[in-house]
């Protein structure tokens, strides 16, 4: 494991998406927004920039960004979407394509994603559409999309039927991970976001979930040693495995671990504030331990220790733990599944684990097992 700690203060951290003509850079610091444009420009000429983002992150993070653009006369426009998962949506994708038409974007221009994950899929489909393809660069102003979904080039919008399930790989050409900005983050949405951080543990490294269970209270507290570290291992774990498999035929599934429930618990609390996207992966993460140890893959001492350290940062580990009612069933809960895009030939596929830091792909394990566990799972906790 790189010691990231070690990086000195002001020098980003970078780390090589090695996809041959379409690699590029994470790079991972303080103050990177800031310097943006210069950023971008050295490492991808002096294109015109058209920025997207939402009213949230404009409100913190717009106005340096698109003074220093239009200062260097590279400022075409700015779009500013509301906050949120609905609008990763088929009317939101039409109306941000003509918007960026409209701009005079051409094949050479960039367009900057500013926010989270909402506004990084959103703007990474257009993207990947607009004039079939144009360069675009993610500026991550969240945890969960610095530590994953700004990096690995999945796009997407939801529909009725499931999350994600129209999109395109389109890689970015950039990516600037400025952990500065994480300050402004509510504590509610960190939290949710480090849950993707421990999933690279938990799938594939069992040093850095032993990392993480030490040192999650200096990331709590942002201290930036730490910071650099836990988006710096995550960024690299990502980057090994999505080198290796781009689009997701094999061992990227991994990076799913956690999220066949997640998915599926998210879709039901319809992609609402009962239940954010990471705090679902995190119960998703909960269930796929407690299911592999119900089939004999792993022991409960592991299953303990995930569910006690997702429990110390603050998140919830039980589908008991969803706040309100109604209560999910297991049967709409299978239902929203079997939309899942890892569905093949009518099963599904999960994502188990042999131990910390060992998850593996599986197609083994039969829907009617799936519903009985999760009938069970549903019934824990409730009075
Ligand atoms: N977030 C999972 C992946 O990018 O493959």
């Amino acid at each position: 494991m790189t010691d990231w700690t070690a990086i000195p203060p002001g020098e980003p951290a970078a780390v090589r998406v090695g996809l041959e003509q379409r690699c590029y850079d994470v790079l991972i610091g303080t103050g990177l927004l800031a310097h943006a444009p210069d950023l971008i420009g050295a490492r991808l000429g002096p294109a015109r920039c058209a920025i997207v983002t939402d009213e949230n992150v404009a409100a913190h993070h717009l106005t340096p960004l698109e003074s220093r653009l239009a200062t260097l006369g590279r400022h075409m426009g700015t779009v500013v979407l509301r906050p949120g998962e609905t609008t990763k949506s088929f009317a939101a994708l039409a109306s941000l394509c003509e918007r960026l038409l409209e701009m005079g974007l051409e094949r050479g221009g960039l367009v900057l994603a500013l926010g989270g994950g909402v506004i990084g899929d959103l703007t990474g489909l257009a993207a990947s559409l607009v004039r079939r393809g144009v360069r675009f660069v993610q500026v991550p102003t969240t945890l969960l999309a610095q530590v994953d979904s700004s990096v690995g080039g999945k796009t997407g919008i939801n529909t009725s039927q499931g999350k994600n399930l129209v999109g395109t790989f389109h890689q970015p050409s950039l990516v600037l991970a400025d952990i500065g900005v994480l300050a402004s983050l509510p504590a509610r949405e960190f939290r949710a976001g480090y849950v993707e951080a421990a999933k690279y543990g938990l799938l594939g490294d069992a040093a850095f979930f032993r990392w993480l269970e030490r040192n999650w209270p200096a990331v709590a507290a942002q201290e930036r040693a730490a910071l650099t570290h836990l988006v710096g291992t995550s960024v690299q774990g990502k980057a090994d495995i999505v080198a290796r498999d781009e689009t997701e035929v094999g061992e990227r599934m991994l990076l799913n671990l956690g999220h066949t429930f997640g998915h599926a618990l998210e879709a039901w609390a319809g992609y609402s504030d009962r239940l954010l996207h990471g705090e679902a992966v995190a119960i998703g993460i909960c269930l796929a331990f407690e299911l592999s140890r119900e089939l004999g893959l792993v022991d409960e001492t592991s299953l303990a220790r995930v569910a006690a350290h997702l429990a110390a940062a603050g998140l919830p580990t039980r589908i008991a733990d969803i706040p309100g009612a109604p209560d999910p069933d297991a049967a709409t809960l299978m239902r929203i599944m079997a939309q899942d895009k890892k569905v093949r030939d009518g099963r599904l596929t999960f994502i188990l684990v042999r131990g910390i830091g060992a998850a593996f792909v599986s197609r083994d394990v039969s829907a009617a097992t799936v519903q009985d566990f999760l009938a069970r799972r549903i019934a824990v906790g409730r009075g």
